[in-house]
């Protein structure tokens, strides 16, 4: 039996993976919700013969999308998507996202930006006035990461936010490193003024590889509800 939370998350899942046809190149997200899609998915690809490319944005969920039954090519094999569902952290009225919550911003953002169109699922929880409120990832090379950490905290003094604390993402009492070797700062901001300004401005930082601010990228976003309704906005 599922928890009401798992399932507000399949109930957007389950609709998002309505929008697939067959042939499309999909890009695959992580997390949570994401892997309720991915079931979805090699649920229609076992029962409809369903053909598919699948791109995964971690190699947690190239390891599951190959268990249901997806055929998982890399991005360079596919060259461009149809389509990229996801979940996310934090999204906004413009439908602007923080995500990198689970490590993987990096290839989700290289991912969900060769896609014609990006959809994101979520449950209630994570819709936002204004993004901030959950710790802002930034991924880093380690080159020198301490010292790209000081220079993010310097431009921080110049923007528009209301916390200016970082910290570095631990796996244990070891630094958490992505699927790409980087390691992440996470940026407690609990609230950013211009969202915008400051996506562009953190990966101008030498060492910054990437952040988990998603702007102008979301498409659309599927909220589901416990009572297996969605709510759709774009
Ligand atoms: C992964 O890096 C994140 O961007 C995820 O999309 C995010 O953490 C959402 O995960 P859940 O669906 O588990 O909340």
């Amino acid at each position: 039996d599922l928890s009401p939370i798992d399932k507000a998350k399949f109930a957007a899942a389950r609709r998002a993976v309505d929008l697939i046809e067959d042939g499309m190149r999909v890009g695959m997200g992580t997390g949570s919700t994401a892997a309720w899609m991915v079931r979805c998915l090699g649920e229609r690809v076992r029962e409809e013969g369903l053909r598919l490319q699948g791109v995964p944005t971690s190699t947690r969920t190239a390891d599951l999308a190959r268990q249901v039954g997806i055929d998982v090519v890399s991005l360079d094999e596919a060259k461009w998507l149809d389509i990229t569902i996801d979940g996310a952290d934090e999204f906004d009225p413009e439908l602007n996202l923080i995500k990198g919550g689970g490590g993987a911003l990096l290839q989700e953002k290289i991912v969900a930006t060769a896609s014609d169109q990006m959809v994101v699922i979520t449950d209630a929880s994570k819709e936002v006035h204004h993004l901030g409120g959950f710790p802002l990832p930034v991924e880093v090379i380690p080159f020198g990461w301490q010292t790209s950490r000081a220079l993010i905290e310097e431009l921080l003094e110049s923007m528009d936010v209301l916390g200016r604390q970082t910290t570095l993402r631990l796996n244990g009492s070891q630094p958490y490193v992505t699927d790409e070797g980087n390691y992440i700062v996470d940026l407690h901001l609990n609230r950013i003024g211009n969202a915008r300004q400051l996506a562009l401005v953190l990966n101008q930082v030498p060492g910054v590889v990437e952040n988990g601010l998603f702007i102008d990228i979301c498409d659309m976003v599927i909220i589901g509800g416990s009572d297996g309704k969605v709510e759709i906005r774009d």
